[in-house]
């Protein structure tokens, strides 16, 4: 599939299919795509455990909580908790050698001696500050958009849990108290139809970007947004007409109580 329906077809998927487990092989497919991700000084501060709902422990399992329509944690094969290892930010001088030594950054004789007396001191007084949310969750960001699309390459669905209880799950997993939990991503075989009720409303695009200023609204092209729709990367707005009646359907083949909201 080309990249730029991988783009647009991609959306959050809350029903998965309970019975049927996900290969461990795609799970690591979504990590090796996390983990090529850009970041910033190459920290590579993202981790994550991927938790099998047939193999883990039951109290590992039980210690995964969203409160919005989390349901989907039960239902899911496949939970990964994403989190921040502030720790990493600790070997960033490293990294920074790495990268001169890899020809990515700098040039000519003399780098060595450049990043060892100028920039890596200077990260060095702030390295405290970077283990604050901020840049590295960025890019953990990063990281779990091109796992996101993997996921979704490979006939799979996710979606994305944030959850006030990080630090009680990091607890529970045993993780570093450097660790940061960032959210939880159910992964399982789609039970929503490919649509999943069609694209997910979106604010205007002259509203959220800009050209050489704030307040001069980004043109749009009307060719580009055609041709972007003609490759399948811009869709009907959700809901096709029969979405209500596949919730339904799927309310009850799930067991679902109430609204689902919560
Ligand atoms: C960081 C993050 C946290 C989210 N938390 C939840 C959540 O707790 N429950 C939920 O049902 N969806 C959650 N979502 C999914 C968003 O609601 C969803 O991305 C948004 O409605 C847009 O839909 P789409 O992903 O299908 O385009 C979360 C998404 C992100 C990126």
């Amino acid at each position: 599939m080309e990249l730029r329906q991988v783009i647009g077809r991609r959306r959050s998927i809350r029903f998965l299919l309970p019975y049927k487990p996900v290969e461990p092989e795609k799970i690591q497919r979504m990590l090796e795509a996390a983990r090529i991700a850009s970041h910033w000084g190459n920290v590579q501060s993202l981790r994550a455990v991927a938790v099998f709902k047939d193999s883990a422990p039951p109290e590992v399992h039980e210690a995964l909580t969203a409160p919005i329509a989390g349901y989907q944690i039960r239902i899911a094969p496949v939970v990964i908790v994403w989190y921040v290892e502030t720790a990493a930010v600790d070997e960033q001088s490293d990294r920074l050698r790495e990268l001169l030594k890899a020809g990515a950054l700098g040039f000519g004789e003399g780098k060595e001696q450049a990043l060892e007396e100028q920039i890596i001191p200077f990260f060095e007084s702030i390295r405290e500050n970077f283990k604050q949310p901020g840049m590295n969750e960025i890019d953990c960001g990063q990281g779990i958009a091109q796992a996101t699309l993997m996921a979704f390459e490979q006939g799979l669905g996710t979606c994305c849990l944030g959850t006030p209880h990080g630090e009680q799950i990091r607890q529970n997993l045993g993780l570093p108290e450097t660790a940061r939990i960032l959210l939880l991503q159910t992964v399982g075989y789609p039970a929503e139809s490919p649509e999943a009720g069609g694209q997910r409303p979106r604010q205007p695009f002259e509203k959220l970007f800009h050209m050489n200023g704030f307040g001069k609204a980004f043109p749009r092209s009307k060719a580009v947004v055609k041709e972007l729709g003609e490759d399948g990367m811009l869709q009907e707005s959700a809901p096709v007409p029969w979405r209500e009646a596949e919730l339904e359907y799927l309310k009850n083949a799930l067991g679902i109580k109430g609204h689902g909201l919560i």
